[in-house]
C-alpha cells in the first residue's frame, strides 16, 4: 500500500505594510479606463497608454495587499475590443506576457494567485501559454487572487452558462427545478468566487461595457474622472474610504 506523505507548504511573508479597514471590500472590480486619452493627452500612441497602464496594474496590487483586499478582477481585454486596430488588438494582447515576464517573480513572492475569467482557449498562444504559466505557478498560493478579465464578455458568458446548464439538464444531471441564482452562478467562469463589492471605472465614464452584469447586481460602484495610468495609491484609498460609508441592503431597509 502506498503512504501519501503529507505535503508541508512554505509560509510565505510579504514586506507590505497591512491596514486594517473596518469593513474591506473582500473583491473589488476595476474597468481600467483611459489608456488612449492618457496617451493622446501627452501626443503618443494609445499603445503607450496601454503600456503605462500595465505598470499601474503592479502597484494597485500591492495596494490591495495592503489593504487587504481578497480577491481583485482586473478588466483587461474585452469580447469587443476585437474591433480595435489590429497592431493595438496586438500589443494588448502582448501585455500579458509582458507583464508576467516582468512581474510574475514578484506575484510569487507576494503570495498572489493567478486566474482568468473569459474565453481562454481562443487567445493567441503567445498569450494563452504566459497566462496559463503563471496560473500554474501561483495555482498553490493563497493571498490576494488577481483575476484578470481576458477576452471576457458578460452576455457572451451568460448565454455560455445557459447552454451548459441545458446540456446539463439534457444528460438529467440535473432538473428544471434544481434551478435557482445559486445553481446558475456556478456555471458562470465566476464559479466559486464572491461577487465584487466594489466597482471602480477610471476615466469619467459611467457604464459596465458588458461587465460582470450578473455579478454586480448588488455591488457598490465608484466612478472617477481619473485615466487609468494616472490611478494611484492615494485615489485607491479614497474608494476604498468611500466604500466604508456605503450602507449596503440588498434590497431590505
Ligand atoms: C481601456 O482604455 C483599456 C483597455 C481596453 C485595456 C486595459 C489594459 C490595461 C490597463 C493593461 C492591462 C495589463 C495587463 C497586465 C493585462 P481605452 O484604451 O479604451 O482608453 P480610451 O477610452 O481613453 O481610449
Amino acid at each position: 500500500m502506498s503512504m501519501k506523505l503529507p505535503f508541508f507548504r512554505k509560509k510565505r511573508t510579504t514586506n507590505f505594510e497591512r491596514i486594517t479597514l473596518d469593513n474591506p471590500p473582500d473583491h473589488v472590480a476595476i474597468i481600467m479606463d483611459g489608456n488612449g486619452r492618457w496617451a493622446k493627452k501627452r501626443g503618443l500612441p494609445r499603445i503607450a497608454g496601454h503600456k503605462e497602464g500595465m505598470d499601474v496594474v503592479k502597484n494597485i496590487v500591492s495596494v490591495a495587499i495592503k489593504y487587504n483586499v481578497k480577491v481583485l478582477t482586473l478588466y483587461a481585454f474585452s469580447t469587443e475590443n476585437w474591433k480595435r486596430p489590429k497592431a493595438e488588438v496586438e500589443f494588448l494582447m502582448k501585455l500579458p506576457k509582458e507583464f508576467l515576464h516582468v512581474y510574475l517573480p514578484e506575484m510569487i513572492e507576494n503570495n498572489v494567485r493567478i486566474e482568468t475569467i473569459g474565453e481562454f482557449d481562443v487567445l493567441p498562444d503567445y498569450t494563452r501559454e504566459a497566462v496559463q504559466y503563471a496560473k500554474e505557478q501561483t495555482s498553490q498560493n493563497d493571498g490576494l487572487l488577481l483575476n484578470f478579465a481576458l477576452n471576457y464578455g458578460s452576455r457572451l458568458e451568460i448565454i455560455r452558462g445557459i447552454k451548459q446548464m441545458m446540456s446539463d439538464v439534457d444528460a438529467s444531471k440535473i432538473t428544471l427545478d434544481d434551478l435557482d441564482e445559486q445553481l446558475f452562478s456556478n456555471y458562470l467562469y465566476t464559479n466559486g468566487l464572491s461577487d465584487p463589492d466594489l466597482l471602480i471605472r477610471t476615466s469619467g465614464e459611467q457604464r459596465l461595457s458588458n461587465f460582470l452584469l450578473w455579478q454586480l447586481a448588488y455591488t457598490e460602484f465608484w466612478f472617477t474622472d481619473v485615466l487609468w495610468p494616472d490611478f494611484n495609491e492615494e485615489i485607491f484609498r479614497q474608494a476604498l474610504l468611500d466604500y466604508q460609508q456605503r450602507k449596503r441592503r440588498y434590497g431590505g431597509i
